[in-house]
């Protein structure tokens, strides 16, 4: 997963691309003229600069396209036109999108360059049909542009369904409407092995697959990321036990920021643990969320950019995040059980199960210049500084990534500015929260 630069040259083949399919799908209607093509492709991250044209026919024409592309946009494109194009670009482009051009001439040349933004990332750009009535599988129905457009995909027998209930035994079913055109089944949970994650007395694997442990401090809040349009902090709860020179901790509770909107996600302080019962607190600029443990068993928002969605995994403790352009996160809620107590000393106090976060992120948009504590971990070129073949290896930077207080995205290494005037108390405190 570790993000490689973009080179200029690829760079630059993606803006000709872009320009020749604009110049080529002026083509027609210009004769041999000219043609500007203002490409302006913003949008968050997948599957933009889709340019569909079809056409039939007779493209002789020659097209000189000049563009100032800006964007993103990474095509894909089969194309297959007589025309000539011409392009001069300024771009600077990055992006990812499959792009099925057919340009056989007569271009009605629209370049189906629609508002992609929010809800259209390719892979799940689908309506879910009824099941198969005979083997009761879910199916759903393509509208990504490209070669899976108008398809129809069917759940696998062994996850017939999307969202399967007793999680731990059975997979979900996800479809994926992109080029790949599939459907796979996957256990909707994070995998504490996997890149992205944090679980346990904080072990970390990083986005270069480095595994460490950052131990911040027990009441301590810290940037695990911190970029241009995301930051996520991390309040550490813990204990020291006596004739310790340092505190066990763990991840109780994260507070995701984007545009002007905060989501907390925290594990709830519980004397006693009961697998039965919710300890899983949810928020959204400031308020309490309900998340429905039936039906579709999610909530959703949007933004003015984005889609946001937390749906349940498992019947209680257990959600994925989408942040749609961003990130997803699975989390969990677990205690620290009597076994993991005594194997590794923690010697916890009773009357405290110690119920904290195991979590997964997968980030959809990174900038090269991206901070925080798992953050720096997906800069291109990340060179670990932790000690390799050490039982634990720590990674410091306490020093840099702490923030004032749980919702407070500032800190000496942080970039996160946001939109405007955030619609929590930065003063407010975790304890707060619960
Ligand atoms: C291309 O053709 C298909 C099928 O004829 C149609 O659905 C689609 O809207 C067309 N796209 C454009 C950009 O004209
Ligand atoms: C953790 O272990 C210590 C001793 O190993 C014990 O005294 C303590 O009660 C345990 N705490 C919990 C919460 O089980």
């Amino acid at each position: 997963m570790a993000r490689s630069k973009r080179s200029l040259a690829s760079t630059l083949l993606a803006a000709s691309i872009f320009i020749l399919l604009v110049g080529a799908s002026f083509a027609k209607e210009e004769g041999n003229g000219k043609g500007n093509g203002d490409g302006n492709d913003k949008g968050d991250g997948n599957d933009n600069g889709n340019d569909n044209g079809n056409g039939s026919g007779n493209d002789i024409g020659n097209g000189n396209g000049n563009g100032n592309g800006n964007g993103n946009g990474n095509g894909n494109g089969n194309r297959n036109d007589k025309g000539n194009g011409n392009g001069n670009s300024n771009g600077n482009g990055n992006g990812n999108g499959n792009g099925n051009g057919k340009g056989n001439g007569d271009n009605k040349g629209k370049g189906n360059d629609k508002d992609k933004g929010k809800h259209d990332a390719a892979s799940t750009n689908y309506v879910i049909l009824d099941p198969n009535p005979v083997t009761g599988s879910e199916r759903f129905f393509c509208l990504a542009r490209g070669s899976c457009h108008g398809k129809t995909l069917e759940c696998p027998a062994e996850c017939a369904l999307r969202k399967p209930k007793r999680n731990k035994k059975n997979k979900g079913c996800f479809a994926d409407c992109s080029s790949r055109c599939e459907t796979t089944c996957k256990f909707r949970r994070a995998n504490c092995n996997g890149f992205g994650s944090i679980c346990y007395d904080p072990r970390f694997i990083g986005g270069d697959g480095t595994m460490f442990y950052f131990h911040g401090a027990r009441g301590g809040d810290f940037a695990l990321v911190s970029d241009d349009d995301l930051h996520i902090n991390a309040h550490f709860i813990g204990t020291r036990p006596q004739g310790r020179t340092r505190d066990f901790t763990w991840v109780q509770a994260l507070a995701v920021m984007f545009e002007s909107h905060t989501l907390v996600v925290a594990a709830k302080r519980v004397a006693i643990w009961d697998d039965n019962v919710d300890a899983l607190i949810l928020r959204y600029d400031g308020e309490d969320l309900a998340v429905a443990t039936d039906g579709e068993a999610e909530w959703r928002t949007e933004t003015n950019e984005r889609v946001v969605v937390i749906e349940r995994t498992d019947d209680f403790n257990s959600v994925k995040v989408t942040i749609s352009g961003l990130l997803e996160l699975d989390v969990k809620v677990t205690p620290i059980g009597d076994k993991e107590n005594r194997t590794h000393g923690y010697n916890l106090p009773d009357g405290d199960a110690f119920a904290h976060l195991e979590t997964q992120f997968k980030f959809t948009k990174l900038s090269d210049e991206v901070e925080g504590v798992l953050g720096q971990t997906y800069r291109p070129g990340y060179v670990s500084p932790v000690k390799k073949g050490v039982p634990m290896p720590m990674m410091g930077g306490e020093d840099r990534y702490r923030t004032p207080a749980f919702l407070s995205a500032s800190c000496v290494s942080c970039r996160f500015k946001g939109d405007g005037v955030r619609m929590v108390d930065e003063g407010v405190s975790l304890d707060a929260v619960q």
